[in-house]
């Protein structure tokens, strides 16, 4: 176990959350425009048309500012926030794929000098030296989303049963949900780059040149489009029963409408693009790139994380950091029963002192405390708050019995499928109950124990 870090207000996972979007923008939109810039290169080469060479390089600029810059400053911001949030998940996947990213910086490493030597080389090298750099380029970008997407959909379950047995990372990593969400995020990139790629035509200044270079975008976005669907119809047939049922009863009443809208403006877009390539505005391509990145990947990624609930990986690491089952392959215990006959505050390593026992005076400060460890990972602990609020859920309920009976009953038996199984002794139950039985009443019970500290003193 792990300090907690919680994040007042917004709550540690939408600062995941937001992070990880625009991460996902940057990083969809290059890997995708790497494939562009093969094919349109190709063409290119076959057809004598070195004018495209200029379109290339003018993206591939834009790239280096945009994409790189925005993807390597999000990368490793992914990788503090989710060491904050989740240091148990993130030791969990480290432990099980330690090569497979070490593999995964080896491609990136590549894409990135890739990207410099495509820009700059353009009109330095042969024709067909350059040709080889862009597939070797689109290629090694490729590597990188597909070695990641292993990684993610081992966050939503391993897939075979038997990696619980034998620990392999192979069978961690080869699962049906991996082949599927590949494929959705193949597509989607190339629907990002696309929809990139036509703010960029748009300000090309030759009719002809522009129309020849929307006419080869547009058909690759609506293509990349028509495989993310596909492919996402048989990504809901990977996933396990507790992410279908989560996605049944929360996730398609609220996204289902947004993501439909969201389909049918992209492909609107991208089909008035080839039909009519004279009228791509750069005035109209930007605002679309920004709705389609921001309303497209948002649902998509919020999906991904809700659904995985209440695992933040393996299906073995709950969200709060707790080990849900034994994995024999890995050597690893289930700690709910012994969480359940200790209690947390037992057990915790990061307890100061005076809270290892619940006592009138401490009871309000043990319930903050216990309430982060075991509920603040998925739930915002203020009224009002973006993830899920506590007291929302609570509907402000400042009964202390009943916030305690909901603890004891469905939490204590682990039997809403989307929430863990927090089986505490009672008095930890208790004082989670009075913490959120004040929050609830809408007292300021920060102020409140800072208060108690400096009176004790
Ligand atoms: C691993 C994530 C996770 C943890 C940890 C967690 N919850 Fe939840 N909880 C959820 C999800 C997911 C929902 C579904 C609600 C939604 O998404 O709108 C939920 C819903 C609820 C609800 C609404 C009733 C219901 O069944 O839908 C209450 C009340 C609640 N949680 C209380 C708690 C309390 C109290 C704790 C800590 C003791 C806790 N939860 C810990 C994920 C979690």
């Amino acid at each position: 176990m792990y300090p907690t870090f919680y994040i007042p207000g917004i709550g540690t996972a939408w600062m995941m959350g937001i992070i990880g979007v625009v991460h996902v923008v940057a990083s969809h939109t290059s890997v995708g425009a790497s494939f562009l810039f093969a094919l349109l290169e190709t063409r290119a080469f076959r057809q004598n048309k070195p004018e495209l060479l200029a379109f290339i390089k003018r993206y591939g600029a834009f790239l280096l500012v945009f994409s790189y810059i925005i993807g390597s400053i999000t990368g490793p911001g992914i990788w503090y926030a989710i060491t904050v949030a989740s240091p148990r998940g993130v030791s969990g996947l480290i432990h099980n794929f330690v090569w497979v990213w070490a593999s995964e910086w080896v491609y990136f490493t590549v894409e990135v000098i890739g990207v410099y030597a495509l820009v700059y080389l353009i009109d330095k090298v042969d024709a067909r030296t350059h040709l080889m750099l862009t597939w070797t380029f689109a290629m090694a970008s490729w590597a990188t989303m597909l070695l990641i997407v292993g990684i993610l959909s081992f966050m939503m379950w391993p897939g075979n049963a038997i990696w619980y047995e034998t620990g392999r990372a192979a069978d961690a990593f080869f699962s049906p949900n991996f082949f599927a969400q590949l494929g959705v995020r193949t597509g989607g990139m190339l629907v990002m780059a696309a929809i990139v790629g036509l703010v960029l035509a748009s300000r090309v200044r030759d009719r002809a040149q522009r129309r020849e270079i929307i006419r080869l975008v547009a058909p690759v976005g609506l293509s990349g489009g028509a495989i993310a669907v596909l492919m996402f119809f048989a990504y809901l047939h990977t996933l396990p029963q507790n992410a279908i049922v989560m996605l049944n009863t929360h996730l398609l009443p609220v996204y289902g409408r947004e993501m439909l809208a969201v389909f049918i403006v992209t492909a609107s877009w991208l089909m008035f693009c080839w039909v009519f390539p004279q009228r791509v505005y750069t005035s109209l391509a930007v605002p679309l790139f920004v709705l389609i990145a921001v309303a497209g990947v948002w649902p998509e990624e919020r999906m991904r994380e809700s659904m995985r609930k209440p695992f933040v990986a393996g299906q073995y690491i709950y969200g709060n950091q707790v080990i849900a089952r034994n994995v024999p392959g890995r050597g690893i215990h289930d700690e709910v029963d012994r969480i359940a006959a200790h209690g947390l505050l037992a057990l915790h390593p990061f307890i100061p002192d005076r809270l290892r026992v619940i006592d009138d005076a401490n009871r309000l400060e043990a319930g903050r405390l216990l309430t982060r460890l075991a509920c603040a990972n998925c739930h915002s602990l203020e009224p009002g708050g973006p993830l899920r609020s506590l007291p929302d859920k609570l509907h402000r309920a400042t009964d202390e019995d009943l916030i305690a009976a909901f603890l004891r009953g469905p939490l204590g038996h682990g039997t809403q499928p989307y929430m863990p199984r927090i089986d505490l002794p009672d008095a930890e139950v208790r004082a989670i109950a009075h913490y959120l039985a004040a929050v609830d009443a809408g007292k300021d019970v920060d102020r409140l124990i800072d208060q108690h500290h400096k009176n004790g003193r």
